[in-house]
């Protein structure tokens, strides 16, 4: 079994974050969303990945480096445009060969892992298993309509949604896949989708069976997701301040994950939450439900609910930070007027003065 991560694309919804990062290598909990997928896939037992990549492709070569951080090997498959997750297949066409393969979408975070997943395909002896989720707007995915447990019909991000099961970023192929993207032409907005690759393997009578999800599963498609998708994973997090703290007169409370050189002064610390390295927190209170990127400064501030990436200044700001996502190197300062609440979604090198 092979593993296939797409992690190409635009990242068009996330923007301005994304005019400088790949979304895949965004933070949650204060590591790339991408590296979550690694790991899922590395947990089902496969060593061969194979990393679909674009315009963000040095990034994530820096950030992945040939696999040997997580005992596998990495090969990097250029796809020449964002032509669709069907064209993403083909592309990878020679580095897959005959081998069943699991797809996974780099944006996706899935809980629980795959490993049942994985034995499933094996045992139905399926050409393809598809993930399955009900989801509160269908016409945003891919659809599936079942009859009987068996799917009868896919439909990608349809305006009339034929049900509320989405098709969840992750699936396993054999080798028939690529007869299937060879026979599909463009979508609407001229794209090979995977969607109607599968659906074509349908209706020339392959065998594709369906798989719920039992536990949380996001596409980090947009600013509200990451922070979704954070909290869902600081609530998984254990304390551990192994790294030390220089801890002047503050209060750590419930769970907190605090990396090395990090100093706290004067401030409350509510956990989950996560601080990383070299960050320097005065006279604030920061958490729940909050990660601090490594090299941040936070003076005379409250923030909760919000992912703050690297190297940020945050000082004397007059409201609560609350639901925001502030890109790296940011600037926010107090000026002169005081307001309530306010909610951010900032990208790298930006500066606020409110
Ligand atoms: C893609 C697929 C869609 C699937 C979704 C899951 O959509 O085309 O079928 O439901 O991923 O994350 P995209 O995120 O590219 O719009």
């Amino acid at each position: 079994l092979k593993g296939l991560i797409l992690s190409g694309g635009k990242g068009t919804r996330l923007r301005p974050l994304t005019h400088t990062r790949a979304k895949q290598l965004l933070p949650v909990a204060n590591r790339p969303i991408l590296f979550y997928g690694i790991e899922t896939l590395v947990d089902t037992g496969i060593k061969d990945l194979g990393i679909i990549v674009g315009d963000t492709r040095d990034e994530v070569r820096a950030a992945v480096g040939d696999g040997a951080a997580w005992g596998i090997k990495v090969t990097y498959i250029e796809q020449s445009a964002p032509l669709g997750l069907a064209h993403a297949v083909k592309t990878a066409q020679d580095f897959i060969g005959q081998d069943p393969f699991v797809m996974y979408l780099g944006d996706n975070l899935i809980w629980g892992g795959l490993r049942r997943f994985v034995q499933e395909f094996y045992e139905t002896k399926a050409n393809s298993l598809i993930l399955l989720s009900p989801v509160e707007e269908p016409q945003n995915f891919g659809v599936a309509q079942l009859e009987k447990g068996k799917i009868v019909k896919l439909v990608e991000k349809p305006k009339d949604p034929p049900s509320n099961l989405a098709l969840v970023g992750v699936y396993i192929f054999d080798h028939n896949i690529f007869k299937a993207v060879d026979r599909i032409k463009p979508s609407w907005r001229n794209e090979l989708e995977i969607t109607d690759a599968i659906q074509w393997l349908i209706t020339n009578g392959y065998n594709v069976k369906p798989y719920s999800v039992t536990n949380w599963w996001k596409d980090t498609g947009k600013a509200e997701d990451i922070l979704e998708a954070n909290r869902m994973v600081l609530d998984e997090i254990k304390t551990d301040m192994s790294a030390g703290i220089h801890n002047h007169n503050s209060q750590l409370v419930g769970r907190v994950v605090v990396e090395e050189g990090v100093e706290l002064t004067n401030s409350i610390i509510r956990g989950p939450a996560i601080i990383g390295a070299g960050s320097v927190i005065v006279n604030s209170c920061v958490g729940p439900y909050t990660s601090i990127s490594r090299g941040v400064t936070i003076v005379n501030t409250e923030i909760e609910y919000s992912v703050i990436m690297e190297d940020c200044r945050i000082i004397d700001f007059p409201s609560r930070i609350r639901n925001s996502l502030v890109g790296g190197n940011t600037t926010l300062c107090r000026s002169t007027s005081r307001c309530k609440d306010i909610n951010l979604v900032l990208g790298d090198n930006s500066q606020l003065f409110i």
